[in-house]
């Protein structure tokens, strides 16, 4: 089974190249399907859950070819078929991104139900909420949701939770419904602002995305476009993070600094030094790390999926901290891998209550999904001697090339196969 193999206690030292945002790409490339025209998109990253959608792409007919590793050319002009339930759709969460681009566009779409991590209940009453708002019938037969509709009106949406997967799917069927269409009480988030701008490049009109009323006024059809990507928040974070934990000095390049307000100002509080240039931050942990408290919010606010990085590098902080989840019911399932590496940590319903310890202690870990994974891959690296992380998949889905990322910036990282291979990194690393 694959695994990573870790060495903790190598500071992380340099610069780290960050790539596009995977939770843009996974919006953006499905609505790459509302047009007959050549759309070519840079700045893909090359991960699980963007080889699943293009895949499920190519499935209902649609071209696309690569253009070297980060650009896609997509031509959806020969699209055979509307059906959307090929095997790896069902367990990414961003499937449901087709029921909105295909409504929009074709006025039908039947697509598996989304899977995605396991971090509590995930409804998409929103979505059906908004879809159901323009006109269209929603039903779930046979495991695939089934939305259709002879036209598509423009209406007033409120969503009743802030939802960055509803603001977009919403945003996406309305594009080329009749009239104007508002939704209030939108996400805010970079991606949803980055889908917005997608849209609007191939001849959409979309205002105020970015702010909590996204008004879209329909249009006829799409056009082709180019389209560069923006950085990922979280990617960026992450490796934040771990400089952080690493007592390293790592600088994050090709990113929106913006975009990581919240997060420098969590690692300012608990004793980093940052700072931010045009397109890139560097994190000094040059100190000793010291407690605060955190919730998780909607963009601006604290993104939940940065909490479980700040619980490991609280874990290592003097005093006593509490995080809050406010978005995700369940997800602090991975407090127990971190309990077994030493950290004093106590969850009660969704507030984790963390007292710090001096160090971690390698242990045998396994990734619970995606963030977590990541976030547990940080401690490794933080602890005193050699930890193996199973179930690597999950954090394949969200990181391109996170253990050479990390080996160039001096972490002690393979990724291994076999026993054997664990003996030889054993004997390696000393
Ligand atoms: C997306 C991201 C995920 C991130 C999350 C919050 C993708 C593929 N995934 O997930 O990485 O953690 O945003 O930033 O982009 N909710 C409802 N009804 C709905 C939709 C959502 O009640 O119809 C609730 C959810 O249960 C959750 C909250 O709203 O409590 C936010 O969910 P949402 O922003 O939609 O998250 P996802 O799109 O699932």
């Amino acid at each position: 089974m694959e695994q990573y193999a870790i060495k903790g206690g190598n500071p992380l030292v340099g610069e780290v190249e960050i790539g596009g945002a995977k939770n843009a790409a996974l919006a953006i490339l499905a609505a790459a399907a509302m047009t007959d025209e050549t759309v070519i998109i840079e700045n893909v990253p090359d991960l699980r859950d963007t080889v699943v959608m293009l895949k499920a792409m190519e499935s209902i007919g649609i071209r696309v070819e690569r253009c070297g590793r980060h650009t896609v050319k997509i031509n959806s002009g020969a699209v055979s078929n509307l059906v959307i339930e090929d095997d790896g759709i069902k367990k990414i969460r961003a499937s449901y991104y087709f029921l909105g681009a295909l409504l929009g566009k074709y006025k039908k779409a039947e697509v598996a139900l989304p899977g995605g991590c396991n971090i509590g209940l995930r409804p998409i009453d929103q979505h059906i909420k908004g879809f159901r708002a323009l006109g269209a019938d929603v039903r779930i037969e046979h495991g695939l949701i089934i939305t259709e509709a002879g036209q598509l009106r423009g209406s007033h949406i409120y969503l009743d939770v802030v939802t960055v997967g509803a603001t977009i799917n919403v945003m996406m069927a309305a594009v080329m419904a009749e009239g104007q269409t508002i939704i209030e009480n939108a996400a805010k988030e970079p991606h949803v602002v980055d889908v917005a701008n997608f849209l609007n490049s191939m001849g959409a009109s979309i205002k105020g995305a970015g702010t909590d009323v996204v008004r879209i006024r329909g249009v006829q059809k799409l056009h082709g476009t180019e389209y560069t990507i923006i950085p990922d928040q979280i990617e960026a974070g992450t490796f934040m993070f771990a400089a952080a934990v690493t007592k390293g000095d790592v600088t994050v390049k090709n990113v929106i600094p913006k975009h990581l307000e919240s997060i420098s100002a969590k690692l300012i509080e608990i004793g980093c030094e940052v700072e931010e240039s045009d397109d890139a931050v560097r994190v000094v942990a040059a100190k000793p790390l010291t407690h605060t408290h955190v919730k998780t919010l909607p963009y601006p606010g604290f993104p939940t999926d940065m909490q479980p990085q700040i619980t490991v590098a609280l874990g290592l902080s003097r005093g006593t901290s509490i995080v809050t989840e406010s978005i995700f019911e369940n997800r602090f399932k991975y407090v127990d891998e971190l309990t077994r590496m030493g950290a004093s940590i106590k969850v009660e319903s969704n507030t984790a209550i963390i007292d710090g310890v001096p160090k971690y202690t390698g242990a045998s870990l396994t990734a619970p999904d995606l963030r977590a994974g990541a976030a547990l891959v940080t401690a490794a690296l933080a602890a005193e001697g050699v930890s193996t992380i199973d179930d690597i998949k999950f954090i394949e889905r969200g990181y391109e090339d996170f253990p050479q990322k990390l080996q160039s910036l001096g972490a002690q990282i393979e990724k291994i196969n076999t026993e054997r291979e664990l003996r030889k990194f054993r004997l390696k690393t000393g």
